[in-house]
């Protein structure tokens, strides 16, 4: 960074003497704000064309501006752009060094527009490209979690409420419930896109500007749906960083969700899962570890998500219109924010699909915990008996097991029976884990054949929506 006297500055002719030294580093954004280069010389390069269009640009004016931005991008890129923070911010970083490489035509770039709809419009553009990619990376967590599904549609586990054993359930059917909190997330990405695919650009500072600009062109140049209706909206609006950052949110509350079950299911006294070693670290004292790394870390980072989300929305709460300085304080919560939930699913992505199975463990909680208690309560529903007056007699039952330490599939016919005298030999056939889960055979049930319905339905579901 090299050091720049206020008379300098693109707005230094009304000052009388340069800006403090500390107040230049405290007010400057282009340590971090120069991450969006390329969206502001893409829209630089928009409104340039849009500006020859309209005639305020010649066309010489025009192909300096862009040979100039092109050379501007090519030196970012590789490493031999000089930030100065006496410049402030990416905007006037970039400006600045296009007046040096081209002189004149360099100056006219500003006409009509002003920083106040440039960040807003770079903000879009980078916040466009970042939802694309994490909707990329939750399609493939999605179809890696249809492929788990598929492997083990029929392998059983508890179904736990209140982590107590309650029914058993399919694997597969559990991978699909991730699946759907998923496919709800990349759907509300979806629509906070439309809201952010707006263009502010033509608002200039506030009011508009007295040049005769197209922005329905500049909008098309750039891919818009459209322009912003309002140009004081069009400025001072930051809803779409928050509404992005409460999708992000959602994400990572999901995943600390997945991830606290991984957590579980790969702990000694669960047991139920391998995460394989790529996806864990050891002990640097206790030699036997194997710590859940990945899926411990995710969990983590949902606080600081939610944290720039509270954060976000203080930041705008009771701000006046239009633009405020309040607003380059957006940039940091929203660029951790998009790079903690592309880590995270990136993580996720790549880690579900190698989760080893074990199913043996699996089965045999589900069959320890009287996971089937309300299989023997709808029978004898079947058989005649009110659902109140089954329950209290399979709750006698599990007491009866309790006691001599068996699952309710262990006991005797004789011993059922004297509990109920509707209890004949085909008890048993319910009673099993299998016949449990294949009895609730019906649409977003647990059956296998149903969770292999599901699947065909979700492929096809992740195939059509874009
Ligand atoms: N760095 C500023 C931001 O991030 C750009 C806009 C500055 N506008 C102004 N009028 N000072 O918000």
């Amino acid at each position: 960074m090299t050091d720049n006297s206020s008379s300098q500055k693109p707005w230094g002719g009304r000052f009388t003497e340069s800006t403090d030294a500390f107040v230049e580093t405290f007010t400057a954004s282009v340590n971090f704000d120069q991450r969006l280069y390329h969206y502001d010389i893409q829209g630089s390069r928009a409104h340039a064309r849009m500006l020859e269009k309209v005639g305020v640009l010649s066309k010489t004016e025009l192909d300096s501006i862009l040979t100039g931005l092109k050379q501007i991008e090519r030196d970012i890129e590789q490493g031999n752009f000089q930030w100065s923070v006496s410049l402030e911010d990416v905007h006037m970083n970039i400006e600045a060094r296009l007046t040096t490489l081209i002189g004149e035509a360099g100056k006219k770039l500003h006409t009509g527009r002003s920083r106040n709809d440039q960040v807003a419009t770079d903000l879009r553009l980078y916040l466009r490209d970042q939802i694309n990619a994490a909707c990329a990376e939750l399609r493939r967590l999605q179809s890696g979690l249809l492929d788990v599904a598929e492997r083990e549609s029929d392998t059983l586990l508890p179904g736990f409420t209140h982590l107590q054993v309650a029914m058993p359930v399919t694997f597969g059917h559990h991978m699909l419930a991730w699946f759907e909190n998923l496919q709800r997330d990349r759907q509300r990405l979806m629509e906070c896109l439309k809201r952010v695919n707006v263009m502010p650009l033509g608002a200039a500072a506030l009011a508009g500007t007295s040049f005769p600009i197209d922005r329905h062109y500049t909008a098309e140049l750039l891919g818009f749906d459209s322009p912003a209706e309002n140009s004081l909206d069009a400025v001072s609006d930051r809803d779409f960083v928050i509404e992005f950052c409460s999708c992000a949110a959602l994400i990572l509350i999901h995943l600390s969700r997945f991830s606290e079950e991984l957590i579980l299911w790969a702990s000694t006294q669960f047991d139920f899962i391998d995460l394989p070693d790529r996806f864990c670290t050891g002990s640097s004292i206790m030699p036997q570890k194997k710590n859940p790394d990945v899926p411990e870390l995710v969990r983590g980072k949902s606080g600081r998500v939610i944290g720039h989300l509270v954060g976000l929305l203080m930041l705008m709460k009771a701000q006046p219109l239009a633009y405020n300085k309040d607003n380059q304080e957006d940039k940091e919560p929203l660029f951790d924010t998009v790079d903690t939930i592309l880590g995270c699913l990136r993580a996720f992505a790549d880690m579900v699909p190698a989760i080893e199975v074990k199913a043996d463990n699996m089965r045999r909680a589900a069959a320890s915990g009287y996971a089937t208690a309300t299989d023997l309560a709808d029978y004898l529903v079947r058989k005649g008996l009110a659902f109140r007056d089954a329950h209290e007699i399979v709750g006698n039952a599990v007491r009866l097991g309790i006691e001599s330490k068996r699952d309710l599939s262990e006991m005797s016919l004789s011993e059922l029976q004297s509990l109920s005298a509707l209890i004949e030999s085909d008890v048993f056939d319910v009673l099993t884990l299998e016949g449990s889960v294949s009895a609730r055979n019906h649409y977003g049930g647990t059956a296998p054949d149903q969770v292999r319905a599901a699947i065909i339905r979700a492929r096809q579901r992740l195939a059509c929506s874009d």
